[in-house]
């Protein structure tokens, strides 16, 4: 379909009182992006000469979001209600002659639904076509009085609406297609006659109908892609069902989700057939998981890369770390920033790495961290093992080569190197480098003194006895003293 004659506008100039927030409300977040991002994504494959954002409240954070998607922005300053937001946006419009408006405060709405609605409208010659929806409770909605069987008549908003008209359960979801001569002459009709003094655009609707115009309305199919997020509850709806579509996306994929209304997963998150997830698992930013992962309950991933037939036990969290085939990890485990796992490397509990590498087959189980370091493969770093990396002022690299076994509870003062085949005695604190192949050993030596535990206890157990009898010796109490 040619759209060269087609443009958008995107309503996102209010501030979204309702919130009660100090963040203009198309800023908001829901499905793990801001209201605004989400409808910028839905009108994007409409493939429009113009999309046009009328911004307002907080314009310059909006304008940041939207101006990298190639949309424009226009500035609707003071903000003077839908229709004015339209009438602002004029000038941005360029020859178009048709127009889809959207506010940005309904995110859910699917590409699909908007080219049904343009369908509608170009195939009905209709000068206006609202998307509707028959919900169960319309309250806060405005209503679309029907004129005939496929005809609408108004749209009022609920403030004014009639005890008749309190009935109607279908509601106007603020996104509508126009034809654009028949809309400017309308909307310069419209006079701001409610308590804001705004210029409604659906007060438009009944001027086109009156003047004896096409105003059809394209029902959705499923109502809650046209959810206007006016409240931290609505909010938090819409967020339920984005997170509640990726998963299935991800279901019908062949990944696992056990309990899923307890998994939270951001929108660019892929994974792998036959991954299993588990309850409470948090899956965030542009993760990857490769094919037959196990992620276990309570662990939370962001920005991760995993190859396949990865373990993360569970309560691991994980940022911005790649961790390649077969590695195993966890449970309390915590891999920082630029950390990098090599195929079957295993990281145990209480174990905290910061832009490290770790070789092939090393293992670090327990109770360790390990901040810029670099490990070869099949090493063995051993419990308690701590990189001293920071001075107070600068962050030494630590690194460790192949086949190299650290004993527990060392400390290695960086920087640092231990070369391939080195042994660290446990209880050793490294301040110079360990040649390969060689045993490097920082403690003081161990000494046996026979017999001293035996004369201790004796030397104590008579210091005990002689305390107590003294104790016991009668004493005169205070009241005897004053007699
Ligand atoms: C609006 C509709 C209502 C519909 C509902 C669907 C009007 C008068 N009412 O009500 O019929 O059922 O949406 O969600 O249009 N905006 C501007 N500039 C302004 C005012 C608003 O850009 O001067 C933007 C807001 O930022 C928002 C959108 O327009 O993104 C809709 O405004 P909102 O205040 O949410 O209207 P509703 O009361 O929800
Ligand atoms: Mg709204």
């Amino acid at each position: 379909m040619p759209t060269k004659d087609l443009a958008i506008v995107i309503l996102a100039a209010g501030k979204g009182t309702r919130l009660k927030s100090s963040l203009a409300k198309v800023l908001h977040r829901a499905g793990g992006r801001s209201l605004v991002e989400q409808v910028l994504r839905a009108c994007a494959p409409l493939g429009a000469k113009k999309t046009v954002v009328v911004v307002g409240h907080q314009a310059e954070l909006v304008m940041a979001l939207v101006e990298p998607t190639g949309a424009s922005t226009v500035l609707q300053y003071p903000q003077h209600g839908t229709g004015h937001a339209m009438q602002v946006a004029r000038r941005a419009l360029g020859g178009a002659k048709l127009v889809v408006v959207l506010p940005g405060d309904a995110p859910l709405v699917r590409t699909e639904t908007l080219r049904a609605l343009l369908a509608a409208h170009r195939g009905g010659n209709a000068a206006a076509t609202i998307l509707t929806a028959v919900v169960s409770d319309p309250s806060g909605y405005g209503r679309v009085v029907r004129k005939s069987e496929t005809q609408v008549g108004a749209i009022v908003e609920e403030s004014k609406l009639s005890e008749e008209q309190r009935e109607i359960n279908e509601i106007n979801s603020s996104i509508y297609c126009f034809t654009l001569d028949k809309l400017w002459p309308a909307l310069a009709q419209v006079k701001p006659n409610n308590k804001h003094r705004e210029v409604y655009l659906t007060d438009a609707i009944a001027i086109l109908a009156a003047k004896g115009e096409t105003v059809l309305a394209q029902v959705a199919a499923d109502p809650r892609e046209v959810l206007g997020c006016n409240t931290r509850v609505d909010l938090a709806e819409v967020d339920r069902i984005f997170r509640e579509w990726k998963r299935n996306a991800l279901m019908r994929a062949g990944v696992t989700i056990q309990l899923p209304d307890t998994v939270l997963i951001d929108p660019d998150v892929i994974a792998g057939e036959d991954t299993v997830v588990e309850s409470a698992v948090h899956l965030l930013g542009k993760t990857k998981i490769g094919a037959r992962c196990t992620i276990r309950t309570g662990s939370v991933l962001t920005d991760a890369i995993l190859g396949d037939d990865v373990v993360v036990e569970p309560h691991c969290v994980i940022a911005n770390s790649r961790l390649d085939e077969r590695v195993t990890v966890g449970p309390f485990a915590r891999l920082r920033r630029e950390t990098h796992l090599k195929a079957r490397a295993h990281i145990g509990n209480f174990v905290e790495l910061k832009k490290t590498t770790v070789g092939e087959g090393t293992k670090a189980g327990h109770l360790t961290y390990l901040g810029d370091a670099k490990i070869g493969a099949k090493t063995n770093i051993g419990a308690g093992t701590i990189t001293c990396n920071y001075d107070g002022f600068h962050k030494h690299p630590t690194t460790i080569g192949n086949r190299v076994f650290i004993g527990s509870d060392s400390a290695l003062v960086a920087p640092v190197r231990l070369g391939d085949g080195a042994y660290v005695a446990a209880g050793s604190t490294i301040t110079d480098n360990v040649p390969a192949e060689a045993l490097g050993i920082a403690r003081g030596r161990q000494a046996n003194k026979a017999g001293w535990a035996a004369k201790k206890r004796r030397e104590l157990a008579a210091a005990h006895s002689k305390n107590s009898s003294e104790k016991s010796k009668p004493r005169r109490s205070k009241n005897t003293r004053r007699r």
